[in-house]
């Protein structure tokens, strides 16, 4: 088996997921660009490799599977292991997204996505991550999946879009990653929930204030993560993040 690091990005092929495969090329590691699209997953597995990564595309819908299982064979085959795993495809379900005229379909597709999505990948994967000497796991959240922030009101996510579906999705992935650290506590496995601050790109219509390489940072950190690590926990930047 290869002694170089083996990591799988979900999401990679733009916005804060390519960024994070930049991020880990950088470190010599090799990168699976998971994206369900192909022309956009080739597209950007060129650009990392024409930038120096050593990418690898990854056809990967999330929701989906087939298509996760044949991920997980994949990377089985390519390099019988991985070491870290940084679920970051996400949703938003489309706004405006108010709880008393939200579609129930809307709930459906964002919780599919950002939680059953990040459960469907984590299960099929973690055969290989348990081959690893150090597996990581960081699932892309958000700060506004921190219910103390939201009900702050003098905390500017409190008085930010109303989001049926979005961000109690990221409450619920918190809720799930903390449960996988109880069951993988005994384990090598450390995993954490990563908030990448307001970043522009394609998911808010560009609005953010952060680009998507400084949102990239807070995962590549937990990606990371020494031995004696955190795990189970809630991070951004500036350090913990309420839950
Ligand atoms: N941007 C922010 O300010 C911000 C803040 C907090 C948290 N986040 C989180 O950060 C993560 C990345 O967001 P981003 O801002 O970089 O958004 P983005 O530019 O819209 O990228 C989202 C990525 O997820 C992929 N994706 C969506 N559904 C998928 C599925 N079913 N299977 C596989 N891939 C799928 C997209 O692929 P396609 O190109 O095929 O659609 C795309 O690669 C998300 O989890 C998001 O919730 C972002």
């Amino acid at each position: 088996m290869s002694e170089q690091t083996i990591a799988l990005v979900t999401g990679a092929n733009k916005g804060i997921g390519y960024e994070i495969a930049v991020g880990l090329g950088a470190l010599g590691w090799s990168v699976g660009v998971g994206a369900r699209d192909e022309e956009r997953r080739e597209a950007a597995v060129e650009k990392l490799r024409a930038a120096g990564v050593d990418a690898f595309g990854v056809p990967l819908d999330v929701t989906d599977d087939a298509s996760v299982t044949a991920a997980a064979r994949l990377v089985e085959e390519r390099a019988g292991r991985l070491d870290v795993l940084v679920n970051n495809a996400g949703v938003t379900g489309g706004m405006p997204q108010e709880p008393t005229s939200v579609d129930p379909a809307t709930m459906r597709t964002v919780v599919e996505t950002n939680v059953i999505g990040v459960i469907r990948v984590t299960n099929a994967m973690l055969p290989l991550l348990r081959r690893s000497a150090s597996p990581r796991i960081v699932n892309m959240s958000s700060g506004v999946g921190s219910l103390t922030r939201q009900s702050n009101t003098d905390d500017p996510l409190a008085t930010g879009p109303i989001s049926a579906a979005y961000s109690p999705s990221k409450t619920f992935l918190n809720a799930v990653t903390v449960q996988y650290a109880k069951e993988l506590r005994d384990t090598n496995i450390l995993i954490n929930a990563a908030c990448p601050g307001f970043c522009a790109t394609d998911l808010n219509g560009h609005r953010g204030v952060r680009t998507p390489e400084q949102g990239a940072a807070i995962a590549i950190r937990l990606a990371t993560l020494a031995d004696d690590g955190p795990t189970g926990g809630f991070f951004e930047d500036a350090g913990v993040v309420p839950w």
